[in-house]
């Protein structure tokens, strides 16, 4: 294999059309200033071994050094409104009860009772006692042991100091964080600068509209990856190049566990810019709002600023809200944070999601994929929190309530899946071979991944 660039030319090429910056530069509704900042760094990462993504025993080295010890989306805050919900995460052999413990308090216990190790919940639901199903010992929603059948055989346990032990948890943007590790980094520190580029959109006054999941033949990290990058889009999934632009999307490097993809949507893609009109633009991209949303469009029409208005006003109406204030880039862009390791909030509104992977039990070659819908809370307060829609292995996601749409491009990044981890499992070479700067964030995630795995 030869390298023809020296090391400090790694990262420096890009696309020859318009960055993101630029495109946003020009819009009518002027973006956040978050989208403008600039952070991407070359990553010296070109070794990314292919027998992290088949091996057992590499999986078993996720399951004891990585889930147990890094921030993870537990659940919404709706799946646990009042005192007594609870709502069991798991991954791997880590399974935690995350609880409404009062009002203004929710906590995590690890889910194994500590008597014979019995795990004490299962789902979700709601319990004013945490009770064993086996012995009967019992704990309050705080944690505190409240007792056990036949206290006069246990003299050796001291009530006082027979607590659940807890995982950390962090409430941010309507979302339920925890961390298996109680003495893990707070999670302000280790999502910075997470927090504050929400800030412009923030999930707090969102609900969860939808929800589906279904289990994939890929390895987490292949099922995730597939999702990282703007690459991939001209050869699995061509026809969005007609309103969406893929090789200038820009990649950010924001902090050690944060990086982001922007893509400029209501543009070409830029090698097709002599082919296809504004009008073509905006004309196919609002094929996306329902039928009597759409409207003639002017033959001088500036496509994103004219489709930034119809998208506006047909999500105010949908979503019962106000997005007047909007900028153009949230109303039409993707704009998708990554939080290591597995969590990824968009930005913005065109595409209201938060993705979360996850290993399937303790398979490497299997993963759960999940995607949330998070609507904007309607004017009138009155929402409904959806329930997890569980599509069938191959099933399209175009059958998930709440996908219909997205569903047809998602099914067309799961039919690349099966056929990585199959060729992952076949590979006589020993690595990946990453590009240096439209795949950087594979190659930031892959280096806090030896480094959480090495400590
Ligand atoms: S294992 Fe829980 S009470 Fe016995
Ligand atoms: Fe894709």
């Amino acid at each position: 294999m030869t390298k023809s660039n020296s090391i400090d030319t790694r990262g420096v090429a890009r696309s020859s059309g318009p960055s993101y910056q630029s495109v946003i530069a020009s819009d009518r509704v002027a973006a956040p200033s978050v989208l403008s900042e600039v952070a991407y760094e070359w990553i010296d990462n070109d070794e990314i071994d292919i027998a992290r993504y088949v091996s057992q025993e590499y999986h078993d080295l996720e399951a004891a050094r990585l889930w147990p010890k890094t921030w993870q989306m537990a659940c919404r805050l709706e799946h646990i409104p009042n005192v007594g919900d609870f709502y069991v995460y798991e991954v791997c052999d880590v399974s935690l009860i995350v609880v409404r413990s009062s009002d203004h308090e929710v906590r995590a216990f690890h889910n194994s009772c500590l008597h014979r190790g019995t795990a004490l919940a299962e789902g979700s639901g709601n319990k004013q006692l945490i009770k064993c199903p086996f012995h009967g010992f019992t704990w309050g929603l705080d944690g505190q042991f409240k007792g056990m059948p036949a206290q006069w055989d246990f003299p050796h346990i001291d009530r006082d100091d027979f607590c659940l032990p807890e995982a950390k948890v962090a409430l941010w943007g309507g979302f339920v964080m925890v961390n298996p590790d109680s003495s893990a980094t707070p999670f302000e520190d280790y999502a910075a600068p997470l927090t504050d580029h929400f800030k412009p959109y923030p999930q707090e006054d969102r609900y969860l509209a939808h929800h589906a999941c279904q289990v994939v033949d890929a390895n987490w990290k292949a099922t995730q990856e597939a999702f990282m990058e703007g690459y991939h889009v001209s050869t699995t999934h061509p026809h969005t190049l007609r309103f969406a632009n893929d090789l200038d999307c820009a990649y950010d490097i924001l902090g050690s566990n944060v990086s982001r993809l922007l893509q400029a949507v209501g543009i070409p893609a830029n090698h097709l810019i002599d082919e296809v009109s504004q009008a073509e633009v905006a004309s196919t991209m609002q094929k996306m709002l329902p039928k009597d949303h759409r409207q003639t469009v002017p033959e001088d029409v500036d496509a994103r600023a004219w489709l930034s208005d119809r998208f506006r006003a047909s999500l105010s109406e949908q979503w019962r809200c106000d997005l007047s204030h909007t900028s153009d880039a949230e109303m039409l862009d993707s704009i998708q944070y990554f939080l290591f390791p597995n969590f990824s909030p968009w930005g913005g509104y065109a595409i209201p999601i938060t993705y979360r992977f996850r290993p399937w039990q303790n398979d490497p070659n299997k993963s759960l994929m999940e995607i949330m819908r998070l609507h904007p809370i309607p004017r009138d307060g009155e929402f409904v929190t959806a329930q997890a829609h569980w599509l069938e292995p191959g099933e399209s996601w175009a059958n998930a309530p709440g996908f219909e749409q997205l569903g047809i491009v998602i099914d067309q990044d799961m039919a690349n899946l099966p056929l990585v981890q199959k060729g992952l499992r076949a590979a006589k070479q020993k690595n990946l071979n990453l590009s240096d700067y439209q795949e950087v964030r594979l190659r930031h995630f892959h280096q806090r991944l030896n480094e959480t795995l090495a400590d």
